[in-house]
């Protein structure tokens, strides 16, 4: 669908026929309906303005007494179908509009969830959650505004200004020499309105991501007393807000008083030229009243379809923001289709490099070759790259020169599920979903029955929880509030084991554990047979479980080799570790 792929340039309609095209075929029996209640709603309208004629002519003028139950019982009927109709069509606007930014919400979260990890680089998380709500939103308002407000509207128009002609054409085309005037009027504002709307998404955005900013960091604001200043960035970002949504609706409220000044133009020129006609051509009370209530009528319908109009160019530029975040193709392609579950854990590296901009290289040249089975630790100071090598074999990042493989296979060319499936990543601050702890653990791996769930529980030595939660049943709390951060360590782990994947990567991952757990579960997972392990540390304690460690310095690799011979050639090595010269 590339004739499609949205750009900053597309032309609103394009937007428009593009939403509506995906969203109105998956509603067409809804929509249908919504049909017959925009078409009944006009109709009814246009028959309660004509009504008024008859009010006039066969009640008053005429003087008849028994016409007035026969006019009353039309009139009642009709303005109880028009209520009828207008409250369906009421119900169905709403309904569609709903339903619409409920798919399009979803459709946005599940592609920010598919985007590569450089998407997620720059923004916060709240910012994205923003732009998922926003964004959404605003295709369920451009289907509705297109498919149904301005159908609606327009409709009755039609249907008002068909009254107004039947009883005086002429002044009826004199009204509608105000059709032009009134479309340059909108076409205006809507240009100034596009130009501001663009940042709106923006800065719902900022709002959001200080303002979550501020209680994710609740304790640090607190301790530090930074309330202060997360109160002036909330500010900050408030009154830009204001400022942009105030001059949104000074453009969209302009039109409302430029309508009525013209609306009164009008019926002040009729009432002159009403009275010319009425003494010089004989012309009923009747036909005078029913005009002007027509008339009048009209007013409400085109002052909500330049509303409309205004709002929906709106909605579009953020419809055209949603469309090229969904359509912009990833950074990292996808993979391929090779699997790599006959092969053994071996990880190579052939002279990889990468940077994440075009600034200072995160990883220089680095080439070595780890063997299934083996426990490799990966160690330098801060900085060093480490977490940036163990980012490429997770295949977070493509190399930016070089080539990174498992088993001899490309990790490009590696199907993207093979890949996870194989692959265990225990992260520092590791994440857990507000769940209890045994369903945090079954994350792991889908297939994993409770019993898995609790010898993983053991391997990564949660005895003290197990004691007194028997059945894991506690639950975490947001992001495992509830647990020590050794305690949230271990859960992690406890579902990296749960996964019997083939490579084990530990970015400082023990970090929070006693030695004594740590030892316990090095020694469990050296039971564990063919699995490859990766610990990214800063311990003494965990040297001593691996066979070989890779230690880097400045994104080069220096040495890969057994730990005491490190020790004994590299003076880095004794200061990074504390072991004197
Ligand atoms: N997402 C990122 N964007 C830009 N630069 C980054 C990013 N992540 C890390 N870096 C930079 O890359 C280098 C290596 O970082 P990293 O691999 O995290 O080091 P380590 O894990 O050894 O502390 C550092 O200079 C760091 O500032
Ligand atoms: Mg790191």
């Amino acid at each position: 669908m590339d004739d499609e792929s949205i750009s900053k340039n597309t032309p609103p309609l394009r937007i428009a026929a593009r939403v509506l095209r995906e969203a109105l075929p998956l509603r067409w029996k809804t929509y249908v309906l919504s049909i017959v209640f925009m078409i009944g709603a006009a109709g009814f309208t246009g028959a309660l303005a004509y009504s008024t004629k008859l009010i006039v002519n066969d009640v008053f003028v005429a003087a008849d007494a028994s016409a007035a139950y026969r006019v009353a019982g039309i009139v009642v009927f009709v303005s109880l179908m028009k209520s009828v109709f207008q409250y369906g069509n009421s119900v169905i606007q709403t309904m569609f509009n709903r339903s619409v930014a409920n798919d399009y919400q979803r459709l946005v979260f599940r592609n920010l969830l598919a985007k590569d990890i450089w998407h997620f680089d720059k923004k916060h998380s709240a910012a994205q959650m923003a732009q998922v709500r926003v964004l959404g939103s605003a295709a369920g308002k451009t289907v509705v505004n297109f498919s149904n407000k301005l159908p609606t509207d327009i409709l009755t128009l039609i249907a008002l200004f068909t009254v107004m002609l039947f009883q005086d054409p002429l002044m009826t085309l004199v009204s509608c020499v105000l059709l032009p005037v009134i479309f340059l009027l909108v076409s205006n504002l809507s240009n100034r309105i596009r130009a501001i709307a663009n940042a709106e998404t923006e800065l719902t955005g900022a709002f959001f991501a200080i303002g979550s900013e501020a209680f994710s960091g609740i304790k640090t604001v607190k301790s530090y007393k930074l309330e202060k200043k997360s109160i002036r960035k909330f500010d900050e970002a408030l009154k830009v807000l204001e400022k942009r949504l105030l001059s949104i609706a000074k453009v969209t409220s302009a039109t409302v008083p430029r309508m009525e000044f013209l609306g009164g133009l009008v019926i002040g020129l009729f009432v002159v030229y009403a009275s010319w006609q009425t003494i010089t051509h004989g012309k009923t009370p009747g036909e005078f009243t029913a005009f002007i209530t027509a008339f009048l009528m009209a007013y409400q319908p085109a002052e909500r379809v330049s509303h409309t109009w205004v709002e929906l160019q709106r909605a579009l530029i953020q419809c055209g923001s949603m469309y090229s975040l969904i359509d912009k193709p990833p950074r990292r392609p996808a993979g391929g289709d090779r699997s790599l579950a006959d092969v053994l854990p071996s990880i190579r590296f052939d002279h990889v490099s990468f940077r994440y901009s075009a600034k200072a290289p995160a990883l220089r040249n680095v080439d070595f070759e780890i063997q299934p089975g083996e426990r490799v630790a990966v160690v330098g100071k801060s900085g060093a790259g480490k977490s940036t090598l163990v980012d490429l074999v997770l295949r977070f990042y493509d190399p930016t020169s070089g080539t990174a493989s498992i088993g001899g296979i490309p990790l490009t060319e590696v199907a993207e599920d093979s890949l996870r499936d194989s692959i265990a990543l225990i992260s520092q601050d590791v994440f857990l979903f507000d769940g209890t702890i045994l369903e945090n653990i079954l994350d792991g791996n889908p297939n994993a029955t409770e019993a898995e769930a609790f010898e993983a529980a053991r391997l990564a030595a949660l005895d003290d929880l197990l004691a007194e939660d028997p059945k894991l049943e506690k639950v975490v709390g947001p992001n495992g509030g509830a647990l020590s951060g050794g305690q949230r360590q271990r859960i992690g782990i406890a579902r990296a084991m749960v996964k019997r994947a083939k490579i084990y990567v530990f970015d400082e991952a023990t970090s929070a554990l006693d030695v004594e757990n740590e030892r316990r579960i090095m020694i469990n997972l050296e039971k564990m047979k063919d699995v490859t392990v990766l610990f990214i540390t800063h311990r003494i304690s965990t040297i001593s479980f691996v066979d070989r460690v890779i230690m880097l310095q400045d994104g080069s690799l220096v040495a890969i080799d057994t730990a005491t011979a490190i020790e004994t050639s590299s003076e880095e090595f004794r200061r990074l570790f504390d072991l004197g010269a």
